[in-house]
């Protein structure tokens, strides 16, 4: 994950008891925000799905900062004290834009080289996340920086957000690209999988029953979480509260089954905002 201390300081009209905000191009943020509010549950969550202009990953840079600073612009008029960029591809394109402009604390996510090196035996490590993610500067950077004795493979997977956006989990259709994507990584000897897009957190089992029991799946929803946690605390912005956290969903699609994934996906019942930003 990405965080770095503020360009500016911290706005003094930042307080505790203000909602964080999480993005992602559509539900695979869903699975950090999960982490969050099971690690953090009296903090007052607002998730904005982008659906209507996912996937990012086929997109340009151009489109993806602005569509990210559009949907920040809209959480900084909600007050929020933090946001967490749920999302590899808008970090890889957007976050230096997002801290030069705001003065408050942004998370980014980013592929986990680092912990994917340090538990791999055969040295040789597979990374499946966007288009835009596998030839993002940042994804290069990571690699010189954590893996100089490690081979990495970086496998993009079109088609997978789709997948998991019109809650196509385990059909066979997408048994057949995690197959198509993850057997050339099998047969290179690759023993660990990181999983560089939040929407595949949602496919880990079925990428599990592809890849079998001995490949290990690095994900990064915990570890972002616990770093939220570490953020709050060093900017003593903790909600003091022990009341049960609210929650605000908006998704920029109108599409039913957009709303049908969102519901099925979060396990609970959520009412879902239009966003039309
Ligand atoms: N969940 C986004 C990510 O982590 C998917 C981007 C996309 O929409 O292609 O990269």
């Amino acid at each position: 994950m990405v965080v770095k201390l503020l360009n500016k300081p911290l706005t003094d009209s930042v307080v505790n008891h203000q909602p964080i905000g999480v993005f992602d191009s559509g539900m695979g943020g869903l699975s950090v925000l999960r982490e969050i509010h099971h690690l953090l549950p009296f903090e007052d969550l607002i998730y904005i799905a982008d659906s209507k202009y996912a996937p990012y990953g086929d997109q340009s840079a151009d489109y993806v900062r602005q569509r990210a600073n559009q949907i920040a612009d809209f959480l900084l008029e909600q007050q929020i004290k933090v946001l967490v960029v749920a999302c590899n591809t808008a970090t890889a394109d957007a976050v230096d834009a997002l801290r030069d402009r705001f003065n408050i604390p942004i998370v980014g996510l980013e592929p986990a080289i680092k912990p994917a090196v340090n538990v791999s035996k055969t040295g040789v490590i597979g990374v499946l996340a966007t288009q835009r993610t596998i030839e993002s500067k940042r994804l290069h950077c990571l690699t010189l920086k954590h893996a100089a004795q490690t081979k990495v493979l970086a496998q993009a997977c079109p088609g997978l957000v789709e997948k998991v956006e019109a809650n196509h989990l385990d059909r066979y259709d997408t048994k057949q690209l995690i197959k198509q994507y993850t057997q050339p990584l099998l047969q290179q000897q690759v023993d660990t999988l990181i999983l560089g897009c939040t929407h595949y957190l949602f496919l880990q089992d079925t990428i599990r029953q592809i890849v079998g029991e001995e490949v290990k799946i690095i994900e990064t929803g915990k570890p972002v979480a616990r770093q939220l946690q570490r953020i709050l605390e060093q900017y003593k912005l903790l909600n003091a509260s022990t009341h049960p956290a609210t929650l605000c969903f908006y998704n920029s699609s109108h599409l039913k089954q957009h709303h049908n994934t969102m519901q099925h996906l979060w396990h609970h019942g959520i009412d879902i905002n239009a966003l039309s930003v």
